[in-house]
Parts: C-alpha cells; sequence; structure tokens
C-alpha cells in the first residue's frame, strides 16, 4: 500500500510499489516525455541509516545535489541542517521555516550582496579559505562565525575539489592571525574528500589534520568548538568503500581525536549520501538508427527523451556510470552492440558510446536506477526539451512514521495540505515498532541501499 506524493499534490494509491507506479506511466498511452519516480522511503532510511551509524554528526544537506522541493521539504521535517551555496538555497530553506543556525553558509568565495543578504537573514555560519574573503566578512558580517576550509587529500573522491578549494594547512596560522586582527569570529574547522570518495583513509586522515589545526589555533587565541567533516559519502551500494565502512571509520577517528568530552560539534555536508538511490528515471525510446560499423558489424543507435543537456549532465559533471535497463520483456531477444543518445541536435548529446542491449522498439521504456546526485539541479532544457517530472511515492507506515513528528504540519502543506485519509487503509504496521518509530530495515524496494 503506498501513498502517491505528486509534488505538489499528494495522491493515495493502494497496494503499489515503485515498480506499480513505473509500470502505471509507461502503459499509459498518454505517457511520452521521461519521469523520475522518487521514493520518498529511501530518504528516511537513509536518515535513519545516518544517526545510527554516525550520531555525533549533524547531517547538513548539501542543497546542490538535489534541490527538488519534496526533497528538502521531506529533510527539514526530519531535521537535518542544510549546506547553502549561495543567497537562492538560502533563502529556499528558509523558507521551509528552517532555523538560520540550521543553515552554514559552505561555499569559501561568496558574493558580497550574498554574504550581505546572509547577514540580514541572520545565517552567520559561512566557510573561508582566504584573506580577501576575511576582509569581505569583516566590512558586511563581523558577527559571522567563521569555519575555515582547509584542502585535504582528495585522489580517492570522483570529483576532486581541492583543486579549487581549501587553503593549504601551512596557510593556516597566517589566515588564523589575520582573523584575529580583524577581530574575526572563527568558531572552527572545515574540509571536503571530495565527492563520491572511494577510500575510508580519506576522512580518518583528514579529521587528524583538524586535530592538529585546532591545538595551532589555540595558540593563536582561537578556541575552536565546531568541525565539519564536509560531503562525500557514497549515494549506493558499489565496489568501493560503503557508507557503513566510512561512517565507522569517521566514528572511530573522532571518538579518537574529538572525543565527547572536547565539547566539539561535529557536522557533516552530505549531498549524495542522501538522495542518489531515491531516484529512478524512466525515459522513452523516441527514435531508433540501425547503422553499420567500419568493420561491418550492426550497432542500433537509441534516441532517448532525455540526454546529457538534461539529467544526464552528471555523465559529465558528476563523472557519472549508468546503465540503461528495458522495461520490457527482453528474454527472447537478440543482444545487439548499441549506442545511445539524448534528444537534442547535438552530437555530444551521447549517454553511452558503445554497450550490448536487447532489440528495443521505438515507443519502448528505459529505465535508470540511482538518478538523484546531481542530475535535475543541473539540468537544462536546451532545444526545448523539458526536464523529467518528479513523481514522489511515500509508502503508507513511512507516512505514519512522518506524522508523529511535530514538523507533520509542514509536511503536509509541503505535500498539498491535503487531508489524507487512511480510514478505509490496510496499513502494514510490520515496520513499525511499537512506539511508532520505523525498523531501520532495508528498504525493500529501494533500488540498491
Ligand atoms: C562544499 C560542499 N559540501 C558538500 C558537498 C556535497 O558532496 P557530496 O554530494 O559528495 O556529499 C559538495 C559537493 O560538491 C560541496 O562542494
Amino acid at each position: 500500500m503506498k501513498a502517491i506524493v505528486d509534488t505538489p499534490t499528494v495522491e493515495l494509491v493502494a497496494d503499489k510499489t515503485i515498480s506499480d507506479v513505473i509500470t502505471k506511466n509507461i502503459t499509459n498511452m498518454e505517457q511520452e516525455e521521461p519521469f523520475i519516480v522518487a521514493d520518498l522511503a529511501d530518504i528516511v532510511y537513509k536518515f535513519k541509516l545516518w544517526k545510527l551509524k554516525m550520531p555525533r554528526v549533524e547531517p547538513f544537506y548539501a542543497v546542490k545535489c538535489n534541490s527538488a522541493p519534496t526533497v528538502i521539504h521531506l529533510l527539514a521535517a526530519l531535521g537535518t541542517g542544510f549546506d547553502c551555496a549561495s543567497k537562492a538555497e538560502i533563502e529556499s530553506v528558509l523558507s521551509l521555516g528552517v532555523e538560520p543556525s540550521r543553515i552554514i553558509y559552505a561555499n569559501p568565495c561568496k558574493t558580497k550582496g550574498f554574504i550581505r543578504h546572509a547577514a540580514n537573514v541572520g545565517v552567520k555560519m559561512m566557510t573561508f579559505d582566504n584573506e580577501m574573503e576575511l576582509h569581505k566578512v569583516k566590512a558586511i558580517h563581523p558577527d559571522a562565525e567563521l569555519v575555515i576550509r582547509i584542502r585535504v587529500d582528495d585522489s580517492s573522491s570522483v570529483c576532486q575539489l581541492g583543486v579549487k578549494f581549501g587553503c593549504n594547512v601551512k596557510d593556516v596560522p597566517h589566515l588564523l592571525k589575520v582573523a584575529k586582527e580583524l577581530d574575526l569570529n572563527v568558531i572552527g574547522v572545515s574540509f571536503h574528500v571530495g565527492s563520491n570518495c572511494r577510500d575510508t583513509s580519506a576522512y580518518s586522515s583528514a579529521i587528524e589534520n583538524c586535530r592538529q589545526i585546532f591545538d595551532l589555533a589555540a595558540d593563536i587565541g582561537y578556541h575552536m568548538d565546531f568541525l565539519d567533516i564536509g560531503g562525500g559519502f557514497p549515494g549506493f551500494n558499489g565496489p568501493y568503500a560503503s557508507f557503513e565502512e566510512i561512517a565507522e571509520v569517521v566514528a572511530d577517528s573522532l571518538d579518537e581525536h574529538f572525543p565527547i568530552e572536547s565539547g566539539v560539534k561535529i557536522i557533516a555536508e552530505p549531498g549524495r549520501f542522501f538522495v542518489a538511490s531515491a531516484f529512478t528515471l524512466c525515459a522513452n525510446i523516441i527514435a531508433k538508427r540501425e547503422t553499420v560499423s567500419e568493420e561491418g558489424e550492426p550497432i542500433s543507435m537509441y534516441y532517448l527523451n532525455d540526454g546529457v543537456y538534461g539529467s544526464f549532465n552528471c555523465l559529465i559533471f558528476d563523472h557519472a556510470e549508468v546503465e540503461p535497463v528495458p522495461l520490457v520483456d527482453t528474454k527472447y531477444r537478440s543482444v545487439m552492440k548499441s549506442s545511445v543518445w539524448g534528444p537534442t541536435c547535438d552530437s555530444i548529446d551521447c549517454i553511452l558510446k558503445t554497450c550490448h542491449l536487447p532489440c528495443m522498439n521505438v515507443g519502448e521504456w528505459v529505465m535508470f536506477e540511482n538518478m538523484g546526485a546531481y542530475t535535475i539541479c543541473a539540468a537544462s532544457t536546451f532545444n526545448g526539451f523539458q526536464k523529467p517530472e518528479i513523481k514522489s511515492v511515500l509508502p503508507v507506515h513511512i507516512l505514519q512514521y512522518l506524522q508523529t513528528l511535530p514538523t507533520w504540519p509542514n509536511l503536509l502543506e509541503a505535500f498539498g495540505n491535503q487531508a489524507l485519509d487512511f480510514t478505509n487503509a490496510n496499513i502494514n504496521t510490520e515496520n513499525l515498532t511499537t512506539n511508532g518509530e520505523i525498523h531501520l530495515l532495508p528498504h525493500p524496494e529501494s533500488v540498491t541501499a
């Protein structure tokens, strides 16, 4: 039994699963546009998993990763903080009723007007990694709570950020001295091991570095009490370090270098962790060309109605790897050398240059799992192709859990403020504990993680 939340309205549909929602849409003759099925339960399970594995670390969700209203509403209701990188992101989070103290403006190189806006709305925490930024903050937001971002080893991450942000550890004393001279309030240290981190030791060595910086800062007169361990946590399970493995190393490392008695508040800025596995994209085969390679091998070229200018921008910006899964029974079809393309008129709009796919027909559908992170947030409508619509699915037992939260009224409003009537619903309480909490079971329909 499922409640379907189709932003901004809520639809309750009995006895449905994620795959039922997909089937319902692809068998609807009027449905031709690409769409995303967002499994909100997966996000709730991720939140629970985080709390279980790293209870000392408060997650501040990185809005940039996926700012779909349902996602940020849900995370706000669950109680995460938010990592914002711009005025617009700060405004969107504040509009949910989130307190400014639950926001970190985690962009070390900020627009002056955005700093002014942060000061006006009461957002105090912000990162920096250079001297100019200190002068800007002094002039515009002298009460800011500054967090120095250091560069750490990001060589084991898919998206390395150190080349752009983070000061070298050797430059920290100078920056802190300048901050002291300017009478600025530096509360702590942050780092980012790079997005999509594949090695647990990146976190442990970065945390160790931070300990040294806390000690060094004390000599300059800063008694720091804030540590931000950034993002990088994987969004689904693959062949590399799992979230659980990273969490264990992080927790041990924090206990060693920042034990509870230190009184240091610890946050992180996870993005992909919360959303990657929750989104499944379904795209339609709008055209097919049969060609032959120079070697005489037949190749099927499939054209989908979403591409690199749309959700698949993740192939470029996020170095993502994607795999089409046919949404038809292909048991008796021959497998062909194929390529998969987006719908625009540009040849860079190629999703897969070479792959092997069962023979597919125009009008059939393929799905791509794990499409929640760094996809629709950076999608364009180039050539007039619209971004996929998001159909959010919320199982009833998760909805029941959400109803127990003090933030439920906000969420109900976000879901379209409809009266959700479960009186006739055959509610499955197996996944609820006696006090209404959800069990942390692997989510039965989660696509991967
Ligand atoms: C400052 C900052 N924080 C957090 C994140 C989120 O990283 P991830 O999605 O890997 O958790 C990013 C991503 O680029 C970032 O730049």
